[in-house]
């Protein structure tokens, strides 16, 4: 595999911003799509089998073979023109160059687990495009003396809790909770599971990657530059490129860990205990983890601690005796059980259930996320609570921050939310098809998520990236690439990325100028004409 390699030196800013005006304003139009030669320029380039146009008859299950959400499997949603279903680095080289060449755009799909399906999906019909899916490119190498690992983006996080485990029972990495979440949109867009106070995000323990850019070169950390390796680490999927695979840090876990999950209801003093959560679970010593999911009129809180039992009661007695957790709540067990435990929900699962890439999408969905800076006033979570009584409702997930997550500067990456007390999600999900039901569903979640405007974060009211959300604004269909893109993308943009968003913009003009990975959410290139040029 040759990998291009530029120069080692950084750019200093002034010849940066240089370099970016040029591109930006000498960037000419994209070619309107011509998909008949783009089809048949993938046909000449890539091996039957990895193709997949929407004439073939394996084109709905490779499609749908990777689909969490079924409000995207539906007749009448845009889909793909064709799937590369990559075997190797060259298939997505290829379908990158006869893209760019016919003026069809490329996304990336690894785990298909994008809340508003933008790997395989587009909101219009206007423009054809195709998804190049890395489910296939996952190998995952660990290196347990140097504490690294080599992962493609399209293993899941399971396989990557597997892997490690498999090497050393001392070694783990912060990622998600659910193993089939793809490392590739994952990685791409942050990353947070029950290791965050400890470690922080996952996309801060990678230290190099592979991506195939606008232009269809190979690129590593040293070729790609310091700028687009800072944007791959959180700036979200599907606008940079396409990564490959992914060089990881891995962390320490002790021998044993201890766990527990506790249900106080809503009369059992759960508001009291709520309200104290919030200041408790972020200030609690790094080793704790403790969230909160709120369901029916039910708090359920759950802990890892990377210690023994003993050491987790204490704490919890100590910090937060209202909870009145006893040693019979606790269990030990070693870190990969406690992967599985909170991804399955009880302990003795074998481990190979972590290599299940799960079947076809089972429930519909919609969520969306805020971030708390200050503490909820009681009688806020009191009307949390009657939402969670209405019909429709869905689950409240209460993920706390702090520890390491705010010794890393807000700029380290473009996951800009270091300082939050706590990640708020709002989800709603149901089983049965209908324009009615789906409305009532996402009306819960929109509405419960306008009710607590008051008390979570403001200017900007922030947002997750990898819990993605339409509703926070899209990219329009024109392909101007002008200030009205990037000042319209400014009001999603800077939910998930605040003030990284400006810088992430920068970036893309520079890396791709004619906005050639672009979804509904993409950063768009800034624009030559912004201030400061
Ligand atoms: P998918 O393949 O759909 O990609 C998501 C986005 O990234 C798309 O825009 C895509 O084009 C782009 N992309 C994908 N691969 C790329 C690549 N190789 N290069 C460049 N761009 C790429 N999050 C979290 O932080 N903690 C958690 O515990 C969980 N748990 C969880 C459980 C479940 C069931 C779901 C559905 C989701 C989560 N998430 C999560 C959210 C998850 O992190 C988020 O949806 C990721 O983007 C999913 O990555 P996939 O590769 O699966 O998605």
């Amino acid at each position: 595999m040759a990998i291009v390699r530029r120069s080692l030196a950084l750019p200093l800013l002034a010849a940066f911003f240089a370099v970016l005006h040029r591109a930006a304003s000498a960037a000419p139009a994209a070619p309107s799509p011509d998909t008949s030669s783009f089809l048949r320029c993938l046909a000449a380039d890539l091996p039957p089998q990895v193709l997949h146009t929407n004439a073939s008859p394996s084109y709905t299950s490779v499609l749908e073979s990777s689909i969490k959400n079924l409000l995207f499997v539906a007749p009448a949603t845009p889909t793909p023109v064709a799937i590369v279903k990559a075997a190797g680095a060259s298939h997505v080289q290829a379908a990158v160059r006869c893209g760019a060449r016919h003026g069809v755009r490329v996304r990336p799909r690894s785990g298909g687990h994008d809340y508003e399906g933008l790997s395989y999906r587009a909101l219009s019909a206007a423009r054809p495009f195709a998804v190049v899916d890395l489910a296939a490119l996952r190998a995952v190498r660990v290196d347990a003396g140097r504490r690294t690992a080599w992962i493609g983006s399209g293993a899941t996080l399971g396989e990557l809790y597997y892997a490690i485990a498999n090497r050393s029972a001392r070694l783990g990495f912060p990622g998600g909770v659910g193993p089939t979440v793809g490392v590739g949109g994952h990685l791409s867009g942050g990353g947070f599971g029950l290791l965050l106070r400890k470690h922080g995000l996952a996309a801060d323990h990678v230290v190099d990657a592979v991506i195939v850019d606008a232009e269809g070169r190979l690129l590593d950390r040293v070729a790609m530059g310091e700028d687009l390796f800072w944007a791959i680490r959180g700036g979200g999927g599907g606008s940079f490129g396409v990564v490959l695979r992914w060089k990881l840090r891995l962390v320490r876990v002790p021998a044993t860990v201890a766990v527990f999950t506790v249900h106080r209801a809503r009369n059992q003093s759960a508001t009291a205990l709520l309200a104290r959560w919030q200041r408790v679970a972020p200030a609690l010593p790094r080793d704790v983890f403790l969230r909160a999911v709120l369901q029916n009129q039910d708090a359920q809180f759950e802990s890892l601690y990377l210690g023994p039992c003993a050491g987790l009661v204490a704490a919890m007695a100590a910090r937060f005796p209202e909870l009145g957790v006893t040693p019979r709540d606790c269990v030990e067990m070693a870190w990969i059980e406690s992967v599985l435990y909170f991804a399955f929900y009880g302990a003795g699962k074998p481990r190979e259930q972590l290599l299940d890439r799960g079947a076809g999408p089972e429930r519909y969905f919609k969520a969306k996320s805020d971030y708390v800076s200050a503490p909820v006033p009681s009688h806020a979570w009191e009307s949390a609570w009657r939402w969670l009584l209405r019909d429709g409702a869905g689950l409240l997930i209460l993920d706390p921050y702090g520890g390491r997550m705010g010794g890393v500067s807000p700029s380290a990456t473009p996951f800009p939310h270091r300082r939050e007390l706590f990640n708020l999600q709002y989800y709603g999900f149901w089983f049965e098809n209908g324009t009615g039901v789906a409305e009532k569903h996402v009306g819960w979640v929109r509405g419960v998520h306008r009710e607590m405007e008051p008390y979570v974060s403001r200017n900007p009211r922030g947002a997750y990236v990898n819990y993605r959300d339409l509703d926070l604004g899209v990219n329009g269909d024109d392909d101007d690439g002008g200030e009205g893109g990037y000042e319209k993308a400014r009001a999603w943009g800077e939910a998930y990325f605040k003030a990284n968003f400006e810088r992430l913009a920068a970036v893309k003009a520079k890396v791709d100028p004619h906005d050639f990975f672009r979804n509904e959410q993409s950063i768009p290139p800034l624009p030559s004409s912004r201030k400061g040029l």
